[in-house]
């Protein structure tokens, strides 16, 4: 069974495979009739135990322009309130005969222990797990670079090598850090994160980046600069620097945007905190890429479950130590 847990699992041909597929899938988007008979006959359920507005959505556009059964479920005003377990919850799905689930949980490893659980038969596609992995982010970001950076029609196949990419903010609680990190390094990129000594992660010595505490001494160096959002509701001791101070620091606003090099891109997973990471000004303006994020985001997710469920291609990824 394939899965797709995490994009430390990506070989480069993996991810270029998914990058140049999602290209293909764009095309559908551009068509009167936004559909691929691919999937027909194949259901997918999307498994949401945490809120999500991007990835549900994006996730079951994909799904329907690939023609799939799709099922969506939500903890909230589940069996989950009552006490249900992931096990038992994943076999009910299993019973009604489901081909692939889309997960995102509060706990890091959730969709590791589904896929490795034998609960289900199905693929595993993590859409975001705790602070650990969110590896279709990490492919859309990708994918967003890849375009804006090496130019639209630039062909299939290009890269990402030698291109500067800073991530900016609450790095310690962001698996969307974790997970571009990976895949940008993968990919040949170079990857700065900037961030307050308190929101840098232990261990991060380890990561294929540098760290850097400093937003301004990065910005003329950057290619892409990725804005994170602070994650208040992972933070249970008080939050330091202070709101005011970290805006100050590390927010993106006008003055600092425009010290970018004049071909540098702002990218931004969302939500967006206004204000706090990123000002209203930088938000709406031409180089900010939040929202052509959201849009290849549906692209990318088309490819992933193509390649996962109804492609002849090799294998998208197995999760690290998995049987075939
Ligand atoms: N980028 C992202 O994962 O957004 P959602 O939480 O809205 O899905």
């Amino acid at each position: 069974q394939r899965h797709l847990i995490s994009a430390a699992d990506l070989t480069r041909d993996d991810a270029v495979l998914i990058l140049d597929t999602a290209e293909e899938m764009a095309r559908v988007a551009d068509r009167p009739i936004k559909k691929l008979p691919t999937l027909r006959g194949r259901t997918i359920v999307n498994l949401f135990f945490e809120d999500s507005t991007r990835t549900r959505i994006s996730f079951e556009a994909a799904e329907k322009r690939l023609s799939a059964d799709v099922i969506n479920f939500s903890a909230k005003g589940s069996s989950v309130s009552k006490g249900e377990s992931l096990k038992d919850t994943a076999q009910t799905l299993e019973a009604m005969g489901v081909d692939a689930v889309v997960i995102r949980h509060g706990a890091s490893g959730a969709p590791y222990r589904l896929a490795n659980s034998g609960w289900i038969d199905a693929a595993v596609v993590n859409a975001g797990d705790g602070t650990h992995q969110h590896p279709t982010q990490a492919l859309l970001d990708a994918f967003t670079m890849r375009r804006r950076l090496t130019g639209r029609d630039a062909g299939l196949g290009q890269d990402l090598a030698g291109r500067r990419i800073t991530i900016v903010g609450d790095v310690l609680h962001s698996r969307v850090a974790r997970s571009n990190v990976d895949l940008l390094h993968t990919l040949g990129a170079e990857v700065t994160l900037v961030a307050p000594p308190t929101l840098v992660p232990v261990g991060v010595e380890n990561w294929p980046c540098e760290v850097s505490y400093d937003l301004d001494s990065t910005l003329s160096k950057s290619d892409a600069v990725m804005m994170l959002r602070v994650q208040r509701e992972r933070m249970n001791a008080a939050f330091f620097p202070t709101e005011r101070e970290y805006s100050r620091r590390y927010g993106l606003d006008g003055d600092r945007m425009a010290r970018l090099p004049e071909h540098a891109i702002v990218m931004h997973p969302g939500p967006m905190v206004r204000g706090m990471e990123i000002t209203a000004e930088v938000a709406d303006s031409g180089r900010c890429t939040a929202i052509e994020q959201v849009a290849n985001g549906v692209s990318i997710r088309m490819a992933v479950l193509y390649l996962l469920l109804g492609g002849n291609e090799p294998a998208v990824t197995r999760p690290t130590g998995s049987e075939e």
